[in-house]
């Protein structure tokens, strides 16, 4: 199976009556194992709404979405927490860090989220933090940290349940250029390395090199760019 994600026919629909809002309008979108996808449009387009969609935050209000093999559209909730937290790594704008959290207990509240705590996940912590040149910040809590620290803190925490699907909104909105260029770089090398497939929102044009392909979502349609 190469389709690790797919989205069909997806709409979404805030609100009820004269006061609802059709936010996405038959979004499709099929992302392959090893495959990279960008997403642009502007602000209020449904860039954020549909990330949501696909990693099971959010349900849609027709459509259906496949997640590595299975139609997760009709789920009940808690077979849905559970899916994310095996499947998807999110990583927000905004870090989201739990304030009285040290940086390596952020880490692995996941596996102990997901019920698989142990020392091998204890080791991938520290193999991440490593990684993304964080292992002296280790004990630190999230107020010590500077903007890009803690959004690095946010890539290693999603990657802590070594998910098949990564989903970034705007990951690197609080990195200096080159920071942010070399933490997209890093998700695009362990994509392709290790056959995952992640889905990155950005409005940094520059950044776009280092995916597959983009797609283009405005007024709540979704078309490729080629
Ligand atoms: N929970 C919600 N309830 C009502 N409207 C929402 C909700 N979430 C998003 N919207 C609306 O949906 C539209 C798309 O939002 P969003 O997906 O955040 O866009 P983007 O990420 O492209 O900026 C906006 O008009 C926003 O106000
Ligand atoms: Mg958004």
């Amino acid at each position: 199976m190469t389709n690790k994600l797919i989205l069909n026919n997806v709409d979404k629909v805030f609100g009820d009556g004269d006061s609802s809002v059709k936010v996405l309008n038959k979004v499709s979108l099929e992302v392959k194992a090893g495959e990279f996808v960008a997403v642009v449009g502007p602000s209020g387009s449904g860039k954020s709404t549909f990330l949501s969609i696909a990693g099971a935050l959010l349900s849609p209000t027709n459509g259906r979405i496949i997640i590595d093999g299975k139609d997760i559209s009709k789920l009940s909730e808690k077979k849905m927490n559970r899916i994310r937290l095996e499947k998807i790594g999110f990583v927000f704008q905004s870090s989201n860090l739990i304030p009285y959290l040290t940086v390596h207990d952020q880490l692995l509240l996941i596996p102990k989220l997901a019920r698989n705590f142990n020392k091998k996940a204890k080791q991938r912590a520290v193999d991440l933090l490593e990684r993304l040149d964080l292992g002296h910040r280790s004990n630190s809590y999230p107020q010590s940290l500077s903007g890009g620290e803690r959004q690095r803190v946010a890539i290693a925490r999603a990657w802590m349940n070594d998910p098949e699907i990564i989903l970034a909104d705007e990951p690197t909105a609080s990195l200096d250029s080159e920071r942010g260029r070399s933490v997209v770089k890093m998700l695009a090398d362990e994509v392709k390395l290790r056959e995952k497939s992640a889905i990155m929102v950005t409005h940094d044009k520059r950044m776009l090199d280092l995916c597959d392909r983009t797609v283009f979502i405005e007024d709540g349609k979704l078309s490729e760019l080629t």
